[in-house]
């Protein structure tokens, strides 16, 4: 067979990221310019900004992604973008550079729904099996997602208020930490020997979703409590008792729904599932119960356009074609 090669191109939120792809699951190349450190003196992310530096980068990581792979536009099978969700600025930056692309060389798009990236991120490490549970933990997104074979999501349970990664970043602020903030609490909880006690909010007994909302303030009234008293807490303390309770929340729930969807395999996806502390729970859960679990390589946890090309090409194989009229669907649903 003809390898198939596709190039992928994601600029949905702070990291401009290039890849090509060989027959859906090989990466070939995948570059990844990280704006976090233009983000990090505003705490979080500006979209004005990001969509400044990906118009600056954009075309420079097309060109790397395909100088490294040793490749020219003519042995391409199409180029897969991200169309949603995201800031809608950033996204138009890529979808108009992946039209531009396209057009100039009479190559089919495909739009990827950021999410399934995200979840096809694990088919570049090994096949992917149905039915499959995946929970997916980003700065954005907080989900189950059931899948009931290649390109069918139904989604069973999501945050109603802040996603995993957003409370994680919100938490740092509290406690003085650079953005973002994840790693850096999952660095000080490993450390901490004692956590604080903090709630889990579980929600109604039968419920996928989850709520974080309400643990971001009991870090932040804890704070001022002790602020307000005047003594001195260990933030390595209070990052272990968040982290406790967001990992055993996560934990339960993809357990629980793993048994009722009675899946063949559970995969880990999104920034958040970059958390050690949150990988080996999953890990350890899952093994007990006997159920294959996996989480890609911290790399491909993160943004990266490796995972957009690999669930492009799934996309581009059942005969999936975007239009040259694509726009950035900031709201787009999975
Ligand atoms: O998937 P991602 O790169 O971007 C989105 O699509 O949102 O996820 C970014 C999020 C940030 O909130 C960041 O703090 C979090 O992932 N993150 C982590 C870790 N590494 C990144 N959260 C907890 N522990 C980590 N080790
Ligand atoms: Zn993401």
């Amino acid at each position: 067979m003809e390898n198939q090669y596709i190039l992928a191109i994601e600029t949905s939120c702070d990291e401009t990221a290039a890849a090509v792809i060989q027959n859906g699951t090989k990466i070939v190349s995948n570059i990844v310019a990280s704006q976090i450190e233009s983000h990090k003196r505003f705490g979080g992310v500006v979209p004005e900004i990001a969509s400044r530096h990906h118009v600056e980068q954009v075309t420079i990581v097309i060109e790397e992604a395909l100088a490294e792979a040793q490749l020219q536009p003519s042995d391409l099978a199409a180029v897969a973008i991200t169309e949603g969700p995201g800031l809608v600025g950033a996204l138009l930056i890529g979808i108009n550079a992946a039209k531009a692309f396209a057009w100039a060389h009479q190559l089919p798009i495909v739009g990827v729904h950021h999410i399934a990236g995200h979840i096809y991120a694990n088919a570049l490490v090994q096949p992917m099996e149905f039915p499959l549970l995946a929970l997916v933990v980003s700065g954005g997104h907080t989900e189950l997602v059931y899948m009931k074979e290649h390109g069918h999501f139904e989604l069973i349970g999501e945050t109603r208020d802040d996603a995993a990664g957003e409370a994680y970043d919100k938490v740092a602020r509290v406690l003085n930490l650079p953005y973002p903030g994840g790693p850096h609490i999952d660095r000080l909880a490993h450390e901490a020997e004692e956590a604080v006690a903090f709630p889990r909010v579980w929600l109604e007994e039968d419920s996928y979703d989850f709520s974080f909302s309400g643990l971001k303030s009991a870090v932040i009234n804890y704070k001022h409590n002790m602020d307000q008293r005047g003594e001195e807490f260990i933030a390595a303390h209070v990052a272990k008792g968040f982290q406790d309770s967001v990992v055993e929340v996560l934990t339960t729930k993809a357990l629980r729904a793993a048994r009722e969807y009675n899946v063949k395999q559970v995969i880990a996806a999104g920034g958040v599932a970059a958390n050690q502390g949150l990988r080996t729970a999953l890990e350890q859960a899952f093994k007990q119960e006997d159920i294959p679990f996996y989480v890609p390589p911290l790399k491909l946890c993160t943004d990266n356009a490796a995972m957009i090309g690999a669930a492009g090409a799934k996309m581009y194989e059942a005969g999936v074609r975007g239009s040259m009229m694509m726009n950035g669907r900031p709201g787009m649903e999975l």
